[in-house]
């Protein structure tokens, strides 16, 4: 594999400009590739925000910010993308969706270029299925803000080879200094395989009545010394996505553990899904 100069990224919502970010404060040049042209523009402006904040605070020369700025080619047509040795796809967490981004993909770069899912709940093995070359694909999961975050979980799937796996974690370490955790392709990886059941037995003590939601998050933050309580971290996750998890994990590997609790389920149902909206487990207006 060649060494990793260009990094493409299909998709440009929350993540995908996160993860473009990242590259480009690494010192990598980044196509950064989306279906809509308003979504590419709005994280054009985010990065150039957030590297200006950055050279306001004193973090960031000038000169290096309008390089990294000028390092990043948002790209309409995924043909862009032909020049990259790395492609992360960063689309919603939809199967189908997923599986027609990587085929198209696989169309527009060469045999060698390696290419990686965020994907946060969907088998690394099953996204494999559409691709020609499954051998060079792999899961590279990110966290969100993705440029404060610094773990990423490099996930094997079943036909990821040896050196895709090596080529990966290289990126993750030495590219963008992060801490790669490479595992094997398995439901919520490592970190939502601990985090979710955590939250939704934090969700199943408040209905139960137990304990108040300022007691249940003081017991993991005070006690335990968590930075953030539970329920609070629900509601900042947003709790549609805490729900869409569990449920995700729940139908590859059905614990008793990944059930989401009444209370949970209807504040999704009553579109009260954390911070994003205002309310959830707390008032946040
Ligand atoms: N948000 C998080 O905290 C988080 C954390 C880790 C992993 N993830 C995963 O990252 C992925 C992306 O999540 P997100 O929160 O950034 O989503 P998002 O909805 O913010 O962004 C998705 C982007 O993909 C674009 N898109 C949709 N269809 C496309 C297509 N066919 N071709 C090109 N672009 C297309 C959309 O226009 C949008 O800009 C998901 O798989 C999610 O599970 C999310």
């Amino acid at each position: 594999m060649k060494p990793i100069a260009t990094v493409g990224v299909v998709g440009s919502g929350t993540m995908g400009r996160g993860i473009a970010e990242s590259a480009l404060q690494a010192g990598l040049q980044v196509i950064l590739h989306d279906s809509s042209p308003d979504a590419l523009s709005a994280a054009r402006k985010q990065i150039e925000a957030n590297l200006h904040r950055s050279v306001g605070k004193g973090q960031l020369p000038a000169q290096e910010a309008s390089e990294y700025l000028g390092a990043l080619d948002p790209a309409a047509d995924m043909g862009a993308l032909a020049g990259c040795q790395l492609v992360i796809e960063a689309v919603p967490e939809v199967l189908e969706v997923k599986l027609s981004v990587l085929a198209a993909l696989e169309e527009s770069v060469a045999g060698d270029v390696l290419i990686a899912t965020n994907t946060s709940s969907i088998p690394i093995t099953r996204l494999a299925r559409a691709l020609g070359h499954p051998d060079r694909f792999i899961g590279l999961h990110f966290f969100n803000p993705v440029p404060r975050m610094p773990l990423v979980e490099v996930i094997r799937a079943v036909h990821s080879s040896d050196a895709t796996v090596a080529a990966a974690r290289q990126f993750v370490a030495e590219a963008l200094g992060k801490t790669p955790l490479v595992i094997e392709d398995r439901p919520g990886f490592v970190v939502n395989a601990l985090l979710i059941p955590f939250l939704l037995a934090a969700a199943r003590m408040l209905d139960s009545g137990y304990a108040e939601a300022e007691a249940i998050d003081d017991g993991m933050t005070l006690g335990c010394g968590h930075p953030m309580g539970p329920l609070k971290l629900a509601d900042f996750i947003g709790l549609d996505v805490v729900c869409a998890a569990a449920d995700a994990m729940y139908a590859q590997s059905p614990d008793p553990a990944l059930v989401v609790p009444n209370n949970l389920r209807r504040l999704v149902d009553a579109g009260q899904l954390g911070a994003k909206t205002g309310r959830g487990f707390y008032d946040h207006r």
